[in-house]
């Protein structure tokens, strides 16, 4: 455990460091000027004279007399500058096939994507979803479709057709671009009949075209909208100049759960979210795009991804490795043997990661080089002291910096961090606000607390990166973020600062579940469970985990004479679980589904989570004065202690 120890940085590091504790004093000194610095350090076709127009807030306008593109920020400028051979990606396949590609080599192949794209009849400002798995013409699409000045959509390929559906009509996709398949542990698995699947019978009637990356090679089904990705590649002319938009055009939606049932379309611009993903990137990771090899474990289909893969890391120059596979295939060191082929020297990964690598042992990644790591990340979730401990010791042989990263989808990029040359790192907390960012921590009425005492975290000031919105919903927006406390944005979060000012985060407040780092709503998987016959009602909590930090637990009723009727008294709860991973995905799929014949309520008909957290955690009951009836958690206690359970 920790005895609250810190780790200062060594003077070697300091030494080198790209970020140093000037930063915070000049940001605090002349908060908009220091942005206007950092976005500078872009290419603008037209330089801004603006800096923030904060007059229709909570919808804020970045450098908004500025025009640039986000693409050629990533690829072309870098060419120009005469670094087109650095190379770019290294990709590795999950069965062990290689790629690299250099910043000329990606520039040529973006350039080729975005004529495609116009082929297709993409213009500025279309949706374009994307639903692949993590390959390089993955990142290939984001830049082309960015090139255009349209407007990805990028959905996890571990999402369902439903989910896909779903999000094709929000956002009325024109465009989707998919893959026949992805490798995962040893097997190809098809992502091309999902898509399919959302667009049969005319259920997402925007969608004209689809083009289909061949990764797999398994056969797939051909209608009259899809197209080989090799064969317009093959047509596209090679030349696509980079036309310049304003700063705020619309880069990106990316969905993600929320307090209700609907995933939310996160919608980001351009000039300001990538000033701050590009900052956090370099200052944040102390990257030398020069020496560095960069490695974010992250999928493109989460926010980490957009940030922390493509642009932040691309529009640095930044050499990085990409990987389609697991952690654990075809063996446990996989990752590890990937840090020695390609000296990574900065890694990025989520804590779930860490504890189920410290669960396996050391003897793993023991058995592989890692000495060329000099900078260690964390993101998703809050990493506990031990996880930390182990990180650094067994995987940064005690020397690297450990960066814990608090943000959001929302939020686009790092907000809480410390800076690895400059904070005495101490494990567990993330620290310190990113200099440019302002936080608080509030009681229910939005005044502050003292030090040591729990709070809600909000964001007071506006940051370039932060949403503009909720895809053509803009109530829900002031409603989720900005109705709470007036003039503050609202997090989600719990949050303490400790004696010495270190900020701590203690989990969501809200109704939404972090399993392995991935954002879920309670309100979507109690909707899918009620959606299927043998259901009457459901509930479900977010339980600890000693390895996903959170699982999914499921109390429903059921319709008994729907159960009976399909003659179904085994494996209710398998199916079930089933049900939901079929419906959302496999990451929503329960740990644990528990029948009982009634639900703990309050009087006016709420359902109290807190309560049958208490019993998915195996704790004593809390408080139940405030129940409808009293008697329901003992009933229940007593049907899940009498084995009733999954
Ligand atoms: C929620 C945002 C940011 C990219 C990955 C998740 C939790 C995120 C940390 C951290 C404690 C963290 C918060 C936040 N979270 N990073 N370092 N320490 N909690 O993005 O899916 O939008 O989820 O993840 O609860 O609100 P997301």
């Amino acid at each position: 455990m920790s005895d609250n120890k810190t780790f200062a940085p060594s003077s070697a590091f300091q030494a080198q460091a790209i970020a140093g504790a000037e930063l915070y004093a000049k940001a605090k000194a002349d908060r908009l000027g220091f942005w206007a610095e950092q976005a500078k350090s872009l290419h603008w076709h037209k330089p801004f004279t603006e800096v923030l127009d904060w007059s229709h807030a909570p919808v804020a306008r970045w450098f908004d007399d500025g025009e640039l593109n986000v693409s050629y920020n990533c690829l072309d400028r870098h060419v120009e500058a005469g670094l087109g051979d650095r190379v770019a990606l290294y990709f590795e396949g999950e069965p062990g096939d290689r790629r690299v590609i250099t910043y000329s080599e990606l520039t040529a192949e973006v350039k080729k994507a975005a004529n495609v794209l116009i082929n297709l009849g993409v213009v500025k400002g279309d949706r374009v979803a994307i639903y692949m798995p993590m390959i390089p013409e993955a990142v290939i699409t984001m830049l082309a479709v960015a090139r255009l000045g349209a407007i990805h959509s990028v959905v996890f390929g571990g999402f369902s057709s439903d989910a896909l559906a779903t999000r094709i009509n929000d956002a009325d996709v024109r465009v989707v671009v998919t893959a026949d398949g992805g490798y995962r542990k040893g097997k190809a698995s098809a992502l091309k009949p999902a898509v399919d699947e959302a667009l049969a019978d005319g259920k997402c009637p925007t969608v004209e075209q689809v083009l289909v990356v061949k990764r797999t090679g398994e056969d797939v089904t051909w209608t009259e909208k899809d197209h080989w990705w090799h064969d317009e590649m093959a047509k596209a002319e090679t030349e696509h100049m980079a036309q310049a938009f304003p700063s705020e055009q619309e880069l990106f939606i990316l969905y993600t759960s929320g307090t209700t049932g609907a995933p939310k379309g996160i919608l980001h611009t351009s000039g300001g979210y990538l000033t701050q993903a590009t900052y956090t990137h370099r200052n944040i990771f102390d990257l030398h795009p020069e020496t560095d090899v960069y490695w974010c474990t992250a999928d493109i289909g989460w926010i980490t991804g957009h940030s922390y893969v493509v642009y932040g890391p691309l529009a640095n120059g930044a050499s990085q490795v990409i990987f389609e596979g697991t952690p654990d295939a075809p063996h446990p060191g996989r990752w590890w043997e990937i840090i020695e082929r390609y000296k990574v020297s900065i890694f990025y990964t989520a804590p779930t990661a860490i504890r189920s690598f410290m669960k396996l042992g050391r003897e793993i990644p023991d058995k592989f080089d890692l000495s060329s790591l000099r900078v260690l990340g964390s993101v998703g979730e809050p990493i506990n002291p031990e996880a930390w401990l182990w990180y650094r010791d067994v995987i940064g042989g005690g020397h690297c910096p450990i960066v814990d990263t608090w943000w959001q989808t929302e939020t686009g990029a790092i907000m809480v961090s410390p800076l690895p040359g400059v904070t005495s790192l101490k494990p567990g907390s993330a620290q310190t606000p990113v200099p440019g960012i302002e936080i608080k921590i509030v009681n229910d009425q939005g005044q502050e607390v003292p030090r040591g005492e729990a709070g809600l975290l909000t964001i007071t000031e506006p940051w370039p990166s932060m949403l503009r919105g909720i895809w053509r919903n803009p109530g829900r927006f002031h409603e989720a973020y900005w109705s709470n406390f007036e003039g503050q944005y609202f997090a989600g979060d719990g949050a303490k600062w400790d004696e010495d000012g270190d900020l701590w985060l203690l989990g969501r407040v809200d109704d939404v579940m972090n399993v392995s780092g991935h954002r879920l709503s309670t309100a979507e998987i109690e909707s899918s469970l009620v959606g299927h016959p043998w259901v009457a009602e459901a509930a479900v909590v977010g339980a600890k985990d000693e390895i996903t930090g959170q699982a999914v637990v499921a109390f429903v009723i059921l319709r008994l004479d729907q159960v009976e009727a399909a003659g179904a008294a085994e494996n209710i709860s398998k199916i079930l679980r089933e049900h939901v991973s079929k419906d959302i995905g496999p990451i929503a799929r329960p740990r644990q589904i528990m029948v009982v014949a009634e639900l703990p309520k309050t009087r006016s008909g709420k359902i109290m989570r807190r309560l049958l957290r208490d019993v998915a955690e195996d704790r004593p009951i809390g408080d139940v004065t405030t129940l409808a009836d009293t008697s329901v958690m003992s009933v229940i206690s007593s049907k899940i202690a009498g084995g009733a359970s999954d």
